[in-house]
């Protein structure tokens, strides 16, 4: 038995969360009924669900983590003052400290900080390379005029491929985007650490760092989406050539030290209920976004957080980097994937870092995209169980702006999404039970029709009905 912070540990039991709980929310059960009239409540969508008629509730990693003591300790030390808050400062060191950038603009969350940076940097017309897209950082680029262009490598968008980096750029789709368009039309580059859309993979730093040398060349920028680094730099540690004796920490430090600034939502890894901020290295445009915060988000020592959330993220940020935490965190999320490998459930490899995503695609063979596979599962798993999953197929993927036609992706997935200290191996259990049911009567699933659609990022709002 070996109780330590090294990141490979031979015995599956030789380690537990590092943690102990200390105040508990408690859960309802719902019968299978109460599931039924819910479900159809919400139009088929777990968005549309009620929190307390959910049991285990992995919709998403975002803004659901608890926060440790220390991180309450510091809601009590809230520097409520509109301007030059006490806890903007110490905001502002914790982002220089652990990630090594400038310059910070507080945003109320991810979105925030990706609203202000699209609306300095792109043109209309623009083209924003990214290693495979997020929703909202996508429809910002597009609000703004420009156009989004995946350059993930090819193996990112199948589900079965075990590529250690599947986070990782395809340098030849750059360069072929700068030959065809210039430099010019090529405002930045978006890179996200531990991709969310492609099951939580992660990109590796040679990879990275053959990408800064490709588009200084260009001087185009890269701008970091640093919302899951920690996790990231994790797998840094644990799969690439001679980073196994480097710390999370530093591997963070280093990621960062490669792009020009980053977008954060902290709702993620630095376990917030809210917030997120812009880190910038550019003085030039950082004074733009300090002006611009003050318009959408609120002034520029503050930017939509209260004083007790700025000083719970400062705190945040350095224990997300904590290397037994991040272990346990990923650790977590490993085991649950394992589970459901060993009992033959179609799921996206390598196991991500946030959560394990479901192939729908295969878990349902006999639905087409058309009638919505992921949407569908998710409903049936919490019509199972109560436990609330998430859809990142057809429905996140939404239309093309150009023609108006469904996006069908590759990956058609259900994020089964881990909160970060919230739920025990206990809860992991009951929802590896409860896939493995529905998948033996799977042949009986059907699907889902849309019965109402939103304008914009329509996943959230999105109502369905069962097809007869
Ligand atoms: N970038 C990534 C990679 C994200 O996962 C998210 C949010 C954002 C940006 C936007 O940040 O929500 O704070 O405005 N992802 C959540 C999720 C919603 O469930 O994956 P936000």
């Amino acid at each position: 038995m070996r109780i330590t912070t090294t990141p490979s540990h031979p015995h599956p039991r030789a380690w537990a969360e590092p943690y102990k709980i200390k105040m508990v929310e408690l859960l309802t059960m719902s019968t299978r009924e109460d599931r039924e009239i819910a479900i159809h409540k919400a139009g088929y969508n777990t968005f549309l669900l009620k929190s307390r008629d959910v049991f285990i509730d992995l919709l998403t990693d975002s803004g659901t983590s608890a926060m440790s003591d220390r991180q309450w300790a510091g809601m009590m030390r809230g520097d409520e003052s509109y301007a030059g808050s006490d806890n903007f400062y110490h905001l502002e060191k914790a982002v220089q400290d652990f990630y090594g950038y400038k310059y910070i603009v507080p945003t109320h969350q991810g979105r925030g900080a990706e609203h202000i940076l699209s609306r300095i940097m792109i043109k209309p017309g623009d083209i924003i390379p990214g290693n495979m897209y997020f929703t909202t950082t996508k429809l910002h680029q597009e609000l703004a005029g420009g156009q989004f262009a995946d350059i993930i490598i090819d193996e990112a968008h199948d589900p079965e491929n075990e590529h250690p980096f599947k986070g990782n750029v395809d340098l030849n789709k750059m360069d072929a985007l700068i030959k065809k368009y210039g430099a010019r039309k090529i405002p930045y580059v978006c890179i996200a650490t531990a991709v969310n859309m492609a099951g939580g993979q992660p990109i590796s730093l040679q990879n990275l760092r053959e990408l800064r040398d490709l588009t200084q060349k260009h001087g185009i920028p890269i701008i970091h989406d640093m919302t899951r680094v920690a996790e990231n730099a994790y797998f840094i540690r644990e799969r690439e050539k001679g980073y196994q004796n480097v710390s999370t920490a530093a591997i963070v430090k280093e990621i960062c030290s490669l792009t020009d600034g980053a977008t954060m939502s902290a709702k993620k890894d630095p376990m917030v209920n809210i917030g997120g901020f812009l880190a910038l290295n550019d003085e030039d445009i950082f004074d733009q976004a300090r002006n611009m915060v003050v318009i959408y988000e609120g002034l520029h020592t503050y930017g939509g957080m209260a004083g007790r959330d700025m000083e719970a993220l400062a705190i945040g940020i350095a224990e997300s980097v904590d290397e037994d935490h991040i272990h346990a965190r990923v650790g977590q999320v490993q085991y649950l994937g394992d589970h459901l490998l060993a009992k033959g459930i179609p799921i996206v490899r390598p196991i991500g870092g946030h959560g394990v995503f479901l192939d729908a695609k295969r878990f349902l063979p006999h639905l087409t995209q058309k009638v919505f596979p992921s949407q569908t599962l998710a409903a049936e798993i919490y019509l199972d169980s109560g436990v609330r999953t998430m859809e990142r197929g057809a429905v996140s993927a939404g239309r093309n702006p150009e023609t108006g036609q469904n996006n069908y992706p590759e990956l058609e997935l259900v994020r089964v999404t881990i909160p970060r200290r919230v739920y025990t191996q206990a809860h992991m259990d009951v929802v590896a039970e409860s896939i493995e049911e529905v998948y033996s009567k799977r042949d009986k699933i059907r699907g889902l029709q849309m019965t109402y659609e939103p304008k914009h990022l329509r996943f959230f709002q999105a109502r369905f009905q069962r097809i007869p």
